[in-house]
């Protein structure tokens, strides 16, 4: 049988992403361009200057995927990109870009949401088995997502506030370290000790809650008290003390919901899932678990075009296209 093959574009965000994908489980390229550089002075990603580097830098990209790829248009069995959520203007220029490829050389078009492909990154390192749990961490989302089968999503916990990786980079912003923070408080983190007294917020102990606004405050309020009084606080042992606390809450939550909906994996995804200390605790807590745990390289944690490819190689065999009034969706729901 011939095999399938995939060019997916990933633009929501800060990375310039393409990919090429065989039977949706094969990364034959990957390219990803980011932008950190360009909007670390601001703090943050600035959606005018997203949206500028992606229309700069989106030739380059996918030509650069097809050609380390070794594969023609001609062989292509579909066009997939990111339609949703994320920064409408960065969006846009992906789904234009991608309509326009699948326009030019007449192949199918695939509009994919974010948070899929984050959790189908899973399936470029291991083929799922159901039913799963994916815990998912980024800069905007902290979910646990219970799926039955391919497709199927269902909610079974989130943030009430603010994302874990938006947690981090706010706290990082805090201790004057460069953006995003997630990466330099997990390195900070690893160099400190767990000296710092900080809430964790477990809300209701029957619920697969989240909430991480009241930790940054505690964080930004335990500096402001030690200014005050004149004392010093190491910020690396603030960093592990802040990082305890976010990885006790998201693992007991995530083990007891892997517990009670008696699943066979769990998949960790988001950008948040490069986090080394996250990823050793799930490793030792589901030592000897039966649920398989699965955590997808670093390279596949963050942004990226082969995830993207990933989750719509099930699309593509689903018979679920999208039409040419596929839009940027920043708000879609999964
Ligand atoms: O998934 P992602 O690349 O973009 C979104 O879809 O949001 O996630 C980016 C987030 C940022 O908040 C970043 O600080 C965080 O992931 N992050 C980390 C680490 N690497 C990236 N957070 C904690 N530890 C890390 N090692
Ligand atoms: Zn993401």
């Amino acid at each position: 049988m011939k095999d399938e093959l995939i060019l997916a574009i990933e633009t929501s965000c800060d990375e310039t992403s393409a990919a090429v994908i065989k039977n949706g489980t094969e990364i034959l390229s990957n390219v990803v361009s980011s932008q950190i550089e360009s909007h670390k002075r601001f703090g943050g990603v600035v959606p005018e200057i997203a949206s500028r580097h992606h229309v700069e830098k989106m030739t380059y990209i996918f030509e650069a995927a097809m050609e380390e790829a070794d594969v023609t248009y001609s062989q292509l069995d579909a066009i997939a990109v990111t339609e949703g959520p994320g920064l409408v203007g960065a969006l846009l220029m992906g789904v234009n870009a991608a309509k326009a490829l699948a326009f030019a050389h007449n192949l199918p078009l695939i509009g994919v949401h974010h948070i899929a492909g984050h959790i189908y990154a899973n399936r470029l390192v291991k083929e799922m088995e159901f039913p799963l749990l994916a815990l998912v961490v980024s800069g905007g989302h902290t979910e646990i997502i219970y799926m039955k089968e391919h497709g199927s999503f269902k909610v079974i916990g989130e943030t009430r506030d603010d994302a874990v990786g938006e947690a981090y980079d706010k706290v990082a912003r805090t201790l004057n370290l460069p953006y995003p923070g997630g990466p330099h408080i997990d390195k900070l983190a690893h160099e400190g000790k767990v000296t710092i007294d900080l809430p964790r917020a477990w809300l209701d102990p029957q619920a697969y809650e989240f909430s991480f606004s009241g930790l940054k405050s505690a964080v930004i309020n335990t500096l402001h008290n030690a200014k005050q009084r004149g004392e010093t606080i190491e910020p690396a042992d603030l960093a592990a003390s802040f990082q305890e606390s976010v990885i006790d809450v998201l693992v007991t939550k995530t083990k007891k919901a892997a517990e009670e909906y008696k699943v066979k994996q769990l998949l960790l995804a988001g950008g948040v899932a490069a986090n080394r200390g996250l990823r050793a605790r799930l490793e030792q807590e589901f030592e000897n678990s039966e649920v398989e745990l699965i955590i997808p390289p670093l390279s596949l944690c963050t942004d990226n075009a082969a995830m993207i490819g990933a989750a719509a190689s099930i699309l593509l065999q689903q018979g679920k296209f999208s039409d040419w009034a596929l839009n940027a969706n920043p708000g879609l729901e999964l």
